[in-house]
C-alpha cells in the first residue's frame, strides 16, 4: 500500500496542542504541522510570541482558523485543564499533543543550585506529566492520538554540567515509556524525540552571534548544527499515521551526535 503510506503523513482534520511553541523548534512543530492539514493550539508563556506564529501559520497555510495561541504555563496543573479545555472548545477534538517547553540550566554538580534543579524537573518533567494526564481524556474522545515527549540527547546519555537538565530529560524517557503502556491498547501512543544540537534561542549562548547554520561545528558528525526543522520531520511522522505500530520508543534527530 505504496500510496496509502505515501497519504498518512497528511493530518488533514487533525488538532494538535504544542507547547513552547512561541519560538525555536516548537514554533517549527506548529509551521510543519499545520502545513500538513492540522488545526494548531499553539501555547507558551509568551502569549505574544505564540500569537505572532499563530498569525504566520494562518497567513501561510491561508487557513484563517488554522491556528489558536494561548497563554500557558506547563507546570501548572490548572493551566492545563484550561488549554486542553480550550482546543477542544475551539476545534473539537485533540489528537496530538507534542510536550515541547523546556528549560536549559547548567552548572557542575556541586554548584547546582536546588531550587533551580526543582524548577528544571517542574517544568521538563512534571510539566508532561500534566500534559498527559490533560490531554487523555481528549485523546480518547478522538478514537486514540499521538503524543510526543521532547526530550535530548542529554536523555540519552551523561553531559558535564546537565545534572539537572539531563535529570528532567531521563525523567522523560522513563515517563514515556511506561505511560505508553498505560494506555497502548488505546491506540495512544507515547514517544520522546531526542534532538542533538538545534539553532534556537535556547542555546543561543553556545551558538553566539551571526549564521550558526553556516559555520561547521566539528564535533558533530553531520558537521552542522540541526534546525528546527530536522526535528520537524520526525514529529510530523510520530503525529501521523505513518507511526501507527510506534510507541514507547525513542528516536535521535541528532546528526549522529549520540551515537558518538
Ligand atoms: N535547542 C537545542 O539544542 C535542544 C537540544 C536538545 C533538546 N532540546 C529540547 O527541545 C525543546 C525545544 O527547545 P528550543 O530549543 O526550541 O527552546 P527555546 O528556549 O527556543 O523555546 C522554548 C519555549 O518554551 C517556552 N517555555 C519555557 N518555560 C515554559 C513554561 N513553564 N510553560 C510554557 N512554555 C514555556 C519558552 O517561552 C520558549 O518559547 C525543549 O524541550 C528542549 O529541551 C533543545
Amino acid at each position: 500500500m505504496p500510496a496509502a503510506l505515501a497519504r498518512s503523513t497528511d493530518l488533514t482534520g487533525r488538532v494538535a496542542l504544542i507547547t513552547g511553541a512561541a519560538r525555536g523548534q516548537g514554533a517549527g512543530h506548529a509551521r510543519t504541522l499545520a502545513a500538513a492539514g492540522a488545526s494548531v493550539v499553539l501555547t507558551d508563556l509568551d502569549e505574544a510570541g505564540a500569537e505572532a506564529v499563530a498569525a504566520s501559520v494562518r497567513a501561510a497555510t491561508g487557513r484563517p482558523d488554522a491556528a489558536l495561541a494561548l497563554r500557558h504555563d506547563v507546570a501548572d496543573a490548572a493551566d492545563w485543564e484550561r488549554v486542553v479545555a480550550r482546543a477542544v472548545e475551539r476545534y473539537g477534538r485533540l489528537d496530538v499533543l507534542v510536550n515541547n517547553a523546556a528549560l536549559w540550566r547548567t552548572a557542575p554538580v556541586g554548584e547546582q543550585d536546588e531550587e533551580e534543579f526543582r524548577t528544571l524537573l517542574s517544568v521538563n518533567l512534571v510539566g508532561p506529566f500534566l500534559g498527559i494526564r490533560a490531554a487523555l481524556p481528549a485523546l480518547r474522545a478522538a478514537g486514540g492520538g499521538s503524543i510526543i515527549n521532547i526530550s535530548s540527547t542529554a536523555g540519552l546519555k551523561g553531559i558535564p554540567g546537565h545534572s539537572a537538565y539531563g535529570a528532567s530529560k531521563f525523567g522523560l524517557r522513563g515517563l514515556t515509556r511506561s505511560a505508553a503502556l498505560d494506555v497502548a491498547a488505546e491506540g495512544i501512543r507515547i514517544n520522546t524525540v531526542h534532538p542533538g544540537m538545534i539553532d534556537t534561542p535556547m542555546i543561543g549562548a553556545v551558538t553566539g552571534d551571526g549564521d550558526a547554520t553556516a559555520r561547521d561545528w566539528p564535533h558533530i558528525p553531520a558537521r552542522r548544527i540541526g534546525t528546527p526543522e530536522d526535528v520537524s520531520g520526525l514529529v510530523l511522522f510520530l503525529a501521523s499515521d505513518a507511526s501507527a505500530y510506534v510507541t514507547g520508543a525513542e528516536f535521535a534527530v541528532d546528526g549522529g551526535l549520540g551515537a558518538q
